[in-house]
């Protein structure tokens, strides 16, 4: 029979030291740092070096949050990296990452793409085959190397990402009533070409063409998927708030995807919760998509913001266009 709870047992983070500011961008594109900061709350993000891929960023975070849950890699059976910047199309990093790591050959291994909301839908994935009684211990990693799929020449996007891993370490534990306490996830496919790469996949193969207009590059509608972000986030904390018979004021800490501090505060204001009750960091990171959450969550951790028994909200909005929100009592 299965155990009550699933829990998180471990977290770490990795981001590659180089560090890109402002500045340094403005010398690339027609932008400037007041704009990037007042638009965005983004002051520097992170980008890795050309030889360096997803997966090597991966194997960091993985390693710290093993550590941290005091698990050895033959303790892992079930291994989840959400990416949409993966070291190759095929195989999946996962793979890639079991190798590194040196787990066992017989731990379930595969890619999530959810975009931004690819870590909170692999947790709620995560949970369910641990629930299932068939795995002990999950390593759920959520990694980007965002640099490699921006169009640098693009100001309306490469000012927005940046690279970096977070990684947890799942299991069961007897305590009724801690751990995961649930997920709300949902998309609105009708807003795929929102923010999508349009080349490269088996619509569009890639072509001289999808070189010469940088169509094998992210491409985003800001505006729209602003207002779309607000609202996806919103809704998905309020549901799970209902779900749970919570008020926003019983949230110790919300860890909202980190896109951009303006919908940050939109979410703050329509929740009437107060920015001291969000951890921030897009400031020091930039949008760094499926890896914004667990680098988050391992920052606020180490930082002392979450205390055991803290209720924890996880809200996340990405392409898809997917959102998602998870609920944990630490
Ligand atoms: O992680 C997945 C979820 N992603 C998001 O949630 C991102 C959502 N979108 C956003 O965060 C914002 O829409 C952006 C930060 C991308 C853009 O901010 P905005 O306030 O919506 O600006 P805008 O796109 O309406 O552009 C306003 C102006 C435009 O100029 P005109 O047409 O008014 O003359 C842009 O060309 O700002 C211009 N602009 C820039 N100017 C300087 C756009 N990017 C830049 C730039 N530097 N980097």
């Amino acid at each position: 029979m299965a155990h009550p709870s699933t829990v998180i047992l471990g977290t770490g983070s990795y981001a590659p030291p180089r560090v890109l500011t402002n500045e340094e961008l403005a010398l690339q594109v027609d932008t400037s740092d007041e704009w990037i900061r007042t638009r965005t709350g983004i002051r520097e993000r992170r980008i890795a070096d050309d030889a360096v891929a997803a997966s090597d960023l991966a194997v960091e975070a993985a390693r710290a949050a093993m550590s941290d849950a005091d698990l050895e890699a033959s303790d892992i059976d079930l291994l989840i990296v959400a990416t949409i910047t993966p070291d190759y199309p095929m195989p999946a990093t996962a793979c890639v990452v079991q190798r590194k790591l040196g787990l066992r050959t017989n731990s379930a291994c595969f890619d999530l793409n959810a975009a931004c909301s690819g870590f909170v839908y692999s947790l709620d994935t995560a949970a369910a085959m641990l629930g299932s009684g068939r795995y002990r211990h999950a390593l759920v990693i959520g990694v980007e190397k965002m640099s490699s799929i921006v169009d640098w020449t693009d100001r309306n996007t490469c000012v927005l990402f940046g690279d970096a891993a977070g990684a947890v370490v799942m299991g069961m534990s007897d305590e009724r009533g801690a751990g995961l306490l649930g997920t709300r996830l949902g998309a609105f496919g009708e807003g795929t070409e929102l923010l999508w790469i349009s080349d490269g996949g088996s619509r569009t193969p890639i072509t001289q063409e999808s070189f010469a207009n940088h169509s094998h590059r992210l491409r985003m509608k800001g505006k729209e998927v602003f207002k779309l972000a607000v609202r996806g986030m919103e809704d998905a904390c309020r549901e799970i708030l209902e779900q749970h018979h919570l008020r926003a004021d019983q949230i110790s800490l919300v860890i909202p995807h980190q896109a951009n501090l303006r919908i940050i505060e939109a979410i703050s204001h329509y929740l009437e919760l107060p920015m001291d009750r969000f951890y921030i960091n897009v400031d020091r990171f930039g949008n760094t998509s499926a890896a914004s959450i667990p680098l988050a969550l391992d920052e606020a951790r180490r930082l002392g913001r979450i205390q055991r028994g803290d209720l924890i909200l996880l809200v996340a909005f990405g392409a898809g266009l997917t959102y998602g929100s998870a609920l944990i009592r630490w």
